[in-house]
Order: structure tokens, then sequence, then C-alpha cells
């Protein structure tokens, strides 16, 4: 008898990297899939879907403007009951560290199902850096009974929490499956995209492109202030420069961003691209500032340096290899590594060189493998 698996995720980076898994089990004969959004995100999700061409089961629309954790998680678990109960699963798969992950986790447990934890075991082991994703995803590595882990350091982390060895997986991230999957589409010939072409009319590609990202909510506040001043300066001193930005729509990012850096000639403040768009910018670019999780993965794919705005990050593989330095969001710090990348060939050489600690595109494979084989 088949097996049954319900699919769950709600933001942008979990749809990335939860698509290419669900695409290969929808393939699948031996198992009945089905796809549930909690939309914790919704237009940042909905761009994702598109791209990916998936079409959810169940829709919770959850989102709300400017939403608090404490009412996001609590409608999350109560909106998911009629939805396990219908589905029934066998296995419930989750991605990461969002309230989503977590809330899904809790109900998925009550349900009864198994739950499959996918990016497993990444860890700072600081509980408010960041937060609450540090708690989320330790809290969903307890609840889990399947852990796919991503590297052999998040492999090591579970097992320091006496995660059972049988019941993890390395596998690669996933993120590296949509990026390949990404990059193929948007440079097959009839790949058509209007976003792309509205970039091309924005920038001017002679000069050196600097891309920008941020909303991690310890950055709130003060420290998007400082990294603001210090794209101002870098706009100000370099003008053969360009900074794009597309501003994360969480309100907390997007009035401070747009207050403090409209109307300056070379800083360009845009929505958040789609993907396809994103990963082909991030190609065309000269170097990354951003503070997410997931474009910390894809840049040493493409080869671009990044300047990470934390002072911790769960992902220290590329930076042992050197493609991404922690610049936390100290004013001073990221003017001066910019300067350096701008300034000095040698440096951005050691800095650009492409590599993989991330994974091969092979990472939902594995994982289909493993569920097949229990
Ligand atoms: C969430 C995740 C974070 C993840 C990030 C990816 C939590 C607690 N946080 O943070 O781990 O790294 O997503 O981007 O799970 N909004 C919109 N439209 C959208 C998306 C967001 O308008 O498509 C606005 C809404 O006002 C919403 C607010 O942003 O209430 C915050 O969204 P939320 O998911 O709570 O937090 P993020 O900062 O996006
Ligand atoms: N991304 C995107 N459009 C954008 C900015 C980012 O499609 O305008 C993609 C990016 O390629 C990566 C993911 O979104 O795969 C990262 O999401 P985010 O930074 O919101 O979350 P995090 O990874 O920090 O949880």
């Amino acid at each position: 008898m088949s097996k049954t698996n319900l699919i769950v995720f709600g933001t942008r980076p979990e749809a990335i990297k939860m698509a290419p898994l669900v695409q290969r089990f929808l393939k699948n004969e031996n198992f009945i899939t089905k796809v549930c959004v909690t939309a914790q995100h919704r237009e940042m999700l909905d761009q994702v879907l598109d791209f990916f061409e998936i079409t959810p089961n169940f829709d919770l629309d959850l989102m709300r403007p400017n939403q608090n954790l404490y009412s996001l998680t609590a409608t999350i678990i109560e909106n998911m009951k009629p939805v396990l109960e219908e589905v029934k699963p066998d296995y419930v798969y989750v991605h990461g560290d969002t309230t989503t992950s977590m809330a899904v986790g809790i109900a998925a447990f009550y349900s009864g199902a198994k739950i499959c934890h996918v990016e497993a075991g990444l860890r700072t082991f600081n509980r408010q850096y960041p937060f609450p994703e540090e708690f989320n995803r330790q809290l969903t590595g307890k609840i889990a009974d399947y852990h796919f882990a991503p590297t052999t350091l998040s492999e090591k982390n579970l097992l320091a929490e006496n995660t059972k060895r049988e019941n993890i997986l390395v596998t690669g991230n996933t993120v590296i499956d949509a990026l390949l999957y990404g990059i193929e589409k948007v440079n097959s010939e009839k790949f058509k995209d209007l976003e792309i072409e509205n970039v091309k009319e924005i920038l001017d590609f002679r000069k050196k492109i600097i891309l920008v990202t941020g909303h991690r909510r310890e950055n709130h506040g003060e420290g998007l202030i400082n990294i603001c001043s210090a794209l101002k300066n870098i706009s100000q001193q370099n003008s053969d420069v360009e900074i794009i930005y597309p501003v994360h729509l969480n309100p907390n990012v997007k009035g401070p961003v747009n207050e403090l850096l409209s109307g300056i000639s070379n800083i360009h403040l845009i929505s958040p691209l789609a993907y396809p768009a994103f990963i082909w910018l991030m190609e065309k670019s000269y170097l990354i500032i951003t503070d997410s999780g997931g474009i910390q993965e894809e840049a040493p794919s493409l080869g671009k340096p990044v300047l990470v705005t934390r002072t911790t990050t769960e992902r220290p593989e590329a930076v042992d290899e050197g493609t991404v330095i922690l610049v936390g969001t100290d004013t001073e710090k990221i003017i001066e590594e910019t300067h350096k990348l701008l300034n000095n060939p040698e440096y951005y050489d050691s800095m650009s060189m492409l590599h993989n600690p991330y994974g091969d595109g092979k990472a939902t494979e594995r994982i289909v493998n493993f569920i097949e084989a229990l």
C-alpha cells in the first residue's frame, strides 16, 4: 500500500528549498503526496509557487500585516488540525527554522505522523541569534523522527544532542537542487522574464553591481540603520558602483530602508524579486551584502563573495573556506570590507572561487531514497 506524504511550508526560503522535494515526490508512484502552505508569507511565497509550478492542495492563507510570533504560532497549530485529520499522512515534512516549521512540527506530532526535518542540525547554540530561528530549529530537531542534515557539521551537531545516528542522513542542501534547476530554466532559450528585463533597464552593467538583502529580526532597528549608513557611504564614495536592494516586505525592514535610502541615484530600491530574476541577478553581481541564510548557501556555488551582516552564523562552512565574511552591523567594517573587495583584485579573486560546501544538487534524491527504504 502506498504511503502518504504531507509537505508543509510557509515562507519564501522554505518554498524554494522544498520545491525540488515536492517535484520529485509528485513523480513517484509509490507515494501519495499532498502539499500544504501555511502562507506565513503571501506575495513572496506565491512568486516561488509560480516559478516551480506548484499548486498546493491546502492553502491556510495565514499571513497578516506585521504579524506577531504568538498569534502566528497559535493559528498555524490550530489550522493544521483539520488538514492532518483529512490527509492522515504517514510522513510530514517540515523545513529549517521558521515559525511554520516549528508549529507544524508540533501539530504533526499531535497527529501521530512521522516527522521529517529537511535542513536539520544547523546551530549557533545561542537561542537569541538568530531569533527565534535557533529555538525553532532546536525544538523541531527534538520533535523530528528523521533528520536530513545538509552537511557533516550539521550531522555532528545532531549527534551531540543525542540524536540517533540511524535517523540522520547527510544529504546536501536542497537549495542547491533548486538553484541548478533554476539556473538551467533561466538560461534556457525560451525563458522570458519581465522582471529580468526591468532590472536590465534600471542597472548600468558596466559598473560593479552590489546586491543587498536583509530581514533578520535581530537587525531590526539600530542594526538596519547602521547597514543603511554603510550603503549610503559606499554609494557616495564609489560612482562606479551600482547598489541594488530588493527590499523584504516586512514593514520593520521596508519602512526604515525606504526612509534612509530613497532618492540616491546609484542605490536602487526595488520590490522582492521572484526567484528566477534573483538568481539571474546574483550571477551578474560583483558582491553580495546580506543577512539571508539561503543566499549564504547559494553564493559559493556562483562564486560570489558575501559579506554577512550578522555576528554569528549557523553556516560556518563557507566562512571557513573564505568566501563568506561576517561583518555584523558595524558601519565601518561593512565599508572597509566592501572597499577591499572593490579595490584589491587579488583579495577579490581569493573570495570569489567557485565551490559547493552546501551540496551537489542530489539532496532531494537522497531524501526520497531514504524514505522509500523505510
Ligand atoms: C520569516 C521567518 C524567517 C525567515 C524569513 C524569510 C519566522 C519567525 N521568521 O521572517 O525565519 O528567514 O521569513 O524571508 O518564521 N510580508 C508581506 N508579504 C510577504 C511576506 C511578508 O507583506 O510575502 C510582511 C507582512 O507584514 C508580515 C511580515 O512581513 O506580517 C513579517 O513576516 P514573518 O514571516 O512573520 O517574518 P519575516 O521577517 O518575513
Ligand atoms: N530570494 C528571492 N528574491 C529576493 C531575495 C531572495 O527569490 O528578492 C531568494 C534567494 O535566492 C534565497 C531565498 O530567497 O533562495 C532566501 O530567502 P530569505 O533571505 O528571505 O530567507 P532566509 O534564507 O534568510 O531564511
